[in-house]
This record gives structure tokens, sequence and C-alpha cells, in this order.
């Protein structure tokens, strides 16, 4: 894919060179209306980025300061289930690179596997299980980007990892850590597959994040990645629960979540 036309079109519309990339997962997208100097450029824009279809996930990248550091904000992104290859899911991360990203600041909506993470609760991952059945990195190598067999042993940057709980604290906002198993979706998982998450060590569940992750490793970007719980997953009750359940919980963390990533931007040198 073409990264080269899409990054000369943004530096050309960006303003400064942004230091963090910040993707705003499912019904977390308000944080947009904190960025100051806004420059919102529409996905159907930007040469080479596909379209988000879901409901509730806007399409735009959103250029601006926030806590006083230059970020470019990804509200809405894009998902397997979608139809879209893990190349194109991922086609922002690399562009991001380009224009010179040093962080890549991850957020999902994700469902809970664990009794003690409940609707609501911030979790910060600390590893991953890559269950989506495919790897971003697929095929040849990107040379000008990374090496063919990148490491994640520490995908979730353990200094970066310390900031973020020690600016929770300091802010009386609750925060726990988990492993995120990512699955292709978009069906939400069977009690079997919930049982079997947990039994390999994952906390919670959710449909992203994880391709970003690898190529965003893979790129030289260092990572961090925030869930929302927004459901219990069906091994705790017997309801099903909805998108729109997932929306609603979202909404009730925002807010926590919003000043959290404010003073995490501060809070790193
Ligand atoms: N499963 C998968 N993805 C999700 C969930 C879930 O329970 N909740 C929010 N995203």
């Amino acid at each position: 894919m073409n990264y080269k036309e899409a990054v000369q079109y943004l530096k050309e519309r960006c303003g400064a060179q942004p230091e963090f990339a910040i993707v705003l997962g499912s019904g977390l997208s308000s944080l947009a209306d904190l960025i100051e100097d806004k420059i919102v450029i529409p996905y159907d824009e930007i040469p080479g980025f596909v379209q988000s279809t879901v409901k509730g996930h806007k399409g735009n990248l959103i250029f601006g300061n926030l806590s006083g550091r230059r970020v470019v904000c990804q509200q809405g992104r894009f998902h397997y289930y979608e139809g879209w290859t893990l190349e194109e899911v991922t086609f922002p991360v690399r562009v991001f690179a380009k224009l010179g990203v040093k962080y890549y600041l991850a957020t999902n909506a994700a469902g809970s596997l664990n009794v003690k993470l409940q609707p609501g609760q911030i979790v910060l991952l600390e590893d991953h299980i890559n269950f989506i059945g495919e790897n971003p990195l697929h095929g040849p190598n990107k040379e000008e980007f990374g090496i063919r067999f990148p490491s994640l042993h520490e995908a979730y940057d353990i200094q970066l990892r310390e900031i973020v709980k020690k600016s929770a604290i300091a802010n009386d906002i609750p925060i726990e850590e988990g492993v995120y198993v990512a699955v292709a979706g978009p069906s939400f998982e069977t009690k079997a597959e919930c049982r079997m998450f947990a039994t390999l060590g994952a906390d919670v569940v959710g449909m992203s994040t994880v391709p970003g992750v690898i190529v965003a490793i893979h790129s030289g970007l260092k990572v961090i990645a925030m869930s929302v719980v927004t459901n219990m997953s069906n091994i705790f009750h017997s309801n099903a629960h909805t998108h729109e359940d997932v929306q609603k919980a979202a909404e009730l963390a925002k807010e926590n979540l919003e000043k959290l990533i404010s003073q995490i931007l501060i809070d790193i040198d």
C-alpha cells in the first residue's frame, strides 16, 4: 500500500509534527473534544484510508494539542470484521510512524473475563493474546519500517505503564492491569470460548487493538493500551449483551479515561 501519498498529504495539512497517536475506541471518541487548535481531517479525504463502517465509530484524524503535547487522534478505527485486510486496518499506524509519532496510545471497549474487572473499570494492558488468527506483518517484510521478526516480549512499554499507574493514583482513578485477548468478531464469544480465554490467562476480550499494537512495535513506536470494561462476558451471566450496551457503558468511564490520558501526556517526558 502506498503510505507516501498519505504521509505527504497529511504533512501539508497537519501543522507541527505529532508526538503521540491516540486511538479512540468504541464510544470513547469524545476525548477529541479536549484537543485544542484542532485540524480535523475526515478519512475519506486521506489517500489510502479506508472508511469505518461501524455505528458509533466516527472517521476522522484530528491533529492538535492536548495537555500541551502535539497529538494525532484517530477517531474511529478499522476492524478486521468489517472485511478489511489487517494491512488496511493498520495503515494509519504506518502513516503515524512516517509522520514522526513516537508514542502509540490505544484505547478500546472490552468484555471482562475476570470477575474483579467490572463495567466502567479501566484496564491497563500488560500483554495480549492474538486470537484473530492472522498477523498484520504477514507477507514480505516492510524493511523501511522494521525488522522481519520483531520482539513482542514487552510490547506494552514497562516504563510507560509505571507512569500511567502513577498518573491514575494521583488522580484517584481506579486502574488494574490485565491481559487482552483479541478475537476476529463480529459475533460475541460463546460461553465456552470465554471460559477458554480466562483459562489461558486473558482478563479482557475485544475485537481490535492487537493488530495496531503489532504494527506500532514493528515501526519502532512505544505502546500503551487501555481497555474500558463495557460488559461482563457471558461466563458471569446469562443475558446477552449488545453493541448498544457496550456504547452506554463506555460513556460511563469516558470521563476518567479522558482525565487519565490528559495527565499521562503531562507526565511522560
Ligand atoms: N467481546 C468482544 N468484544 C467486545 C466485548 C466483548 O464482550 N465488549 C466490547 N467489545
